[in-house]
């Protein structure tokens, strides 16, 4: 196979280094192009761009698969432990059963929050966007902790990796007791991660809220299947601006405003208000499904569609059944399930949605499970961001301890106006 290929322009010739992946995929190293030729290359929205190589996760999305370092993600389902899949993100390999627990110690640990920052939460009005106080708080709990901000080893990494992954949670449950007006309650040591998280939303100073295993387990599974997604628009973000060297808590709270968006994070929010309009009878789900293929309307049936996967996503496939559980488990019937399976029938039947290989995404059942426990919408992309932070952390890192790292800086080709002169105010 070759391993160089040559690009020849305008009689100036620039020779790519092919670059195979560990399950090969390949890829042209054009990295020497403009200065070779003087072209660059261009590609809005990077949909042919591999901007880094990377050992985390791989995706096959024309096949439907998703590996963390290696193991499929369907092997995560029996024994559900987002904390242990967090550390093999970050350190690339299962812990051993000592590592697992100094790191669950760590967390347990961390799990409070400076008594200063409740002042921080004050601040914000009772109708803030809980992810506007979200992005804000990693960036405050930064503030208590900077002699982390560039771990300078494994060990210190485990321990920023703590402070992270532990006080997110905590930072949530304020965030939703906060816009209720509730009063804080605090983490309970004895209870493990996902468990302490519902505790610590809906437990009340004078009654415990009571979890179930099961849905303890499913919270794991909902943050083990957002954990990580290789190269996605928030996981970029948090490695571009972890480029310039800015720091773990300032890349990953701009990583909180990229998963925002409704195109991203915020799908599972636009979800929910999808079935709730369909539900509340403003329009059937066959006239929704119309909208949607409208190319004169700003409507997409939301949870649908994905840059990598061409094949149903494998999170959504485990989130359906996990849904299902849940709400028998919890004795629910929930009409948006019902709604969701319609609008997912009616797509998968319907060639528009075929043709473009439209299929669920992870946003398009998580939601109903969510709503089940008893999480508002409006913290659902909160959720994401837990389950999501472990992998923000494991590719920062990669990046930083890689010594050939650049600062990220795309160019472009400007269209703007030519041979301008200024014109004083007083002549414009
Ligand atoms: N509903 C209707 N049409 C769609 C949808 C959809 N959900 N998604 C894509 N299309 C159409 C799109 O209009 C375009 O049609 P045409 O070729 O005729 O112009 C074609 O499919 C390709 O779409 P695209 O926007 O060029 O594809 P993309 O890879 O840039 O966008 C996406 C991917 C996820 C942003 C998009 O599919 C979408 O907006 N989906 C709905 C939002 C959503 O569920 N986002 C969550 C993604 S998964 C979790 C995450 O990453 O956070």
């Amino acid at each position: 196979m070759t391993s160089t290929i040559s690009i020849s322009i305008d009689g100036k010739t620039c020779e790519c280094p092919m670059i195979i992946g560990s399950e090969g995929e390949r890829a042209l190293d054009i990295s020497h192009l403009r200065a070779a030729t003087g072209l660059i290359t261009l590609d809005p929205g990077y949909g042919n761009t591999g901007s880094c190589q990377s050992a985390i996760t791989y995706i096959d999305g024309e096949k439907g698969i998703l590996r963390y370092r290696g193991i499929p993600i369907q092997e995560f389902v029996e024994h559900p432990n987002f904390v242990e899949v967090a550390w093999l993100l970050i350190f690339g390999r299962l812990p051993k059963k000592a590592e697992l627990a100094r790191f669950s110690v760590r967390l347990t640990d961390n799990a409070h929050l400076h008594e200063a920052m409740k002042h921080n939460f004050e601040g914000f009005p009772a109708t803030a966007q809980p992810m506007a106080i979200t992005s804000a708080m990693i960036n405050t709990i930064g503030c208590f902790h900077s002699e982390l901000f560039l771990p300078r080893d494994d060990p210190e990494t485990e321990e920023a990796a703590a402070r992270l992954i532990s006080k997110i949670r905590t930072i949530a449950a304020f965030t939703y007791r906060k816009v209720r007006g509730l009063p804080y309650i605090y983490a309970n040591p004895r209870l493990r991660y996902c468990a302490n998280l519902l505790h610590m939303m809906f437990s009340m100073p004078y009654d415990e809220h009571v979890i179930d295993k099961e849905i303890e387990d499913a919270m794991n599974l909902i943050f083990i299947l957002h954990a990580d997604h290789e190269q996605n628009c928030s996981t970029s973000t948090v490695r571009m601006v972890g480029s310039s060297q800015a720091n773990l808590f300032a890349s990953c709270a701009a990583g909180v405003c990229a998963l925002w968006g409704p195109r991203h994070g915020g799908a599972n929010v636009a979800v929910l208000e999808m079935l709730e309009r369909i539900h509340q009878g403003g329009l059937t789900a066959e006239k929704y499904i119309e909208l949607a293929k409208r190319k004169d309307s700003d409507v997409r049936l939301m949870g649908f569609g994905h840059r990598v996967y061409k094949n149903y996503d494998p999170r959504a496939r485990i989130l359906q059944k996990t849904c299902e559980k849940v709400l028998k488990k919890l004795k629910i019937k929930d009409p948006l399930l019902d709604i969701a399976r319609k609008l997912e029938e009616l797509a998968l039947n319907d060639s528009y949605f075929v043709e473009r290989k439209l299929y669920p995404n992870v946003d398009f059942y998580s939601g109903i499970i969510l709503r089940a426990v008893g999480i508002p919408t409006n913290m659902f992309t909160v959720m994401f961001v837990i389950g999501r932070l472990p992998g923000w952390i494991a590719h920062w890192k990669e990046q930083h301890d890689d010594p050939t790292t650049k600062i990220a800086r795309p160019r472009q080709i400007y269209t703007g106006l030519v041979n301008q002169h200024y014109v004083p105010l007083d002549q414009r």
